[in-house]
């Protein structure tokens, strides 16, 4: 596979240019990457409107991930959520529909942070097992929310993997939506290798109209490299919004490092990453049945991730990501009832041998009883857009029922929210708040 950005920067450094020109390292080494960090000099491309090396890679991008159309963003999956929500406005605008979208409740910041900014309705589905980072939702519960709804929505949106390793039954998803005529969105940030597993189970082989992509979560590209995926048809309908989508949410200085890693990663993965990504994931397997037999209780069907829930073996999650941190291991997350590991194949068998080794050797304890408060509905005042644009103040957690909430700051990681921008703090968000140790909330001023 061709790698047009590579290859033109490669090019540029060999020829020893004066560099009269940002970045101000002038290529010198600092940190080592600076040779690949140039800027929009001759030859190069415009990421907000890509019509040279960028649009080719890009390109690239799409036939590998199967989309019509994949556009990079070198600000993570935040941006790239908050461009494909545009889209989707835009869509409803195009195709007279209701600017909503129906959305599983444990999304991500970037998709309430959009909703500020581009002021569109939400509906919330909620799980009635009430797990604030994991949702159980099935085809026949969306099937029965869309029929409810006097209005339909433009799209229905869906975290898949989430950030614990549940995967949702996007195909089945994608039957009901293009049953009611609405869009399926999904927050694939975990899951760009979903595509080159045995059994393709990527949004957009399943049906997902859009899906947004962290190269850098799952695939080897530096951190903030990132995929939006769209389906044919529905570019038709919103391509002459994709510069706007972009430029509303995308630096005017792209990382080119990061465009050098992305370009770099479409030749990797027309390699023979598939089959070392299936051999590994057998090593996953391997660990998660021995784990399971060593009485660890486990979370999630995502072939990369090992989640365990490890209050049943007498521990909290913080407890577990203590030792391990200790024996030299660094988890990717831990709460009271978590503990979150990613592996990929550049981690090697090693990684997986020494996991299983220190696991090993802990020593299983009574279960901590104790469970984490489940989310229940919230009461929305305002928008979130209403809301985050408030006078505002900051008041302690135990002042705050009745109040609405102002802020779109959560903390991060998982960065899902306990309560959104413009809902009423209730008995349920102060326990979640305390559980999770937030002892101050923003609060629209009265
Ligand atoms: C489910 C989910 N969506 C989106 C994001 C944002 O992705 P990025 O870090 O690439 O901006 C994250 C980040 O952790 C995430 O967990």
């Amino acid at each position: 596979m061709e790698t047009p950005i590579c290859d033109f920067i490669d090019s540029y450094v060999k020829r020893g240019t004066v560099r009269l020109h940002m970045p101000g390292h002038k290529g010198k080494t600092f940190i080592g990457a600076e040779k690949y960090d140039v800027t929009e000099i001759r030859g190069a491309d415009v990421l907000s409107c890509p019509k040279g090396i960028i649009a080719k890679s890009e390109k690239n991008a799409a036939a590998t991930f199967g989309a019509a159309q994949t556009v990079y963003s070198t600000e993570g999956s935040t941006a790239s959520i908050k461009a494909m929500l545009y889209l989707a406005c835009a869509y409803a605008k195009e195709t007279g529909k209701n600017e909503v979208i129906l959305a599983a409740r444990n999304v991500h910041k970037a998709f309430c942070d959009a909703a500020a900014l581009l002021g569109f309705g939400i509906k919330w589905l909620y799980d009635e097992g009430g797990d604030l980072l994991s949702y159980s939702l099935t085809a026949q519960t969306l099937e029965k929310k869309l029929s409810s709804m006097p209005v339909l929505p433009v799209a229905v949106y869906v975290t898949s993997p989430d950030y614990l390793g549940c995967v949702m039954d996007i195909k089945a998803f994608s039957a009901v939506c293009k049953k009611f005529g609405v869009l399926l969105l999904v927050d694939n940030a975990h899951g760009a290798y979903l595509k080159f597993l045995e059994e393709d189970i990527h949004p957009m082989t399943l049906g997902a109209d859009m899906c947004v992509d962290s190269a850098h979560k799952t695939l080897p590209c530096l951190t903030g490299g990132s995929y939006l995926h769209i389906k044919n048809g529905v570019n038709e309908v919103i391509g002459g919004y994709l510069d706007t989508a972009r430029s509303l949410f995308y630096s005017t200085s792209p990382s080119w490092p990061i465009l050098y890693s992305l370009d770099k990663l479409n030749s990797y993965l027309a390699g023979d990453y598939g089959e070392r990504l299936n051999r590994y994931v057998l090593h996953i397997d391997k660990l998660k049945a021995f784990l399971s037999g060593s009485g660890y209780d486990l979370k999630g069907s995502e072939k990369l991730k090992v989640t365990l829930c490890p209050k049943s073996y007498g521990y909290t999650g913080e407890e577990i990501s203590d030792i391990l941190y200790n024996s030299g291991v660094e988890v990717e997350f831990a709460d009271k009832d978590h503990v979150v590991m990613m592996f990929t194949p550049e981690n090697g068998t090693k990684a997986v041998f020494t996991l299983k080794k220190v696991l090993a050797k802990i020593e299983k304890k009574k279960p901590i009883s104790a469970a984490a408060p489940g989310l229940s509905p919230r009461k929305g005042v305002l928008s979130p857009r209403q809301a985050v644009l408030s006078l505002s103040e900051e008041i302690a957690v135990n002042d705050a029922i009745g109040r609405v909430f102002a802020s779109s700051a959560v903390a991060c990681p998982p960065a899902v929210p306990l309560i959104v921008a413009g809902e009423e703090i209730d008995e349920n968000a102060v326990g979640l708040f305390k559980y999770y140790g937030v002892e101050k909330c923003r609060v629209v001023k009265k």
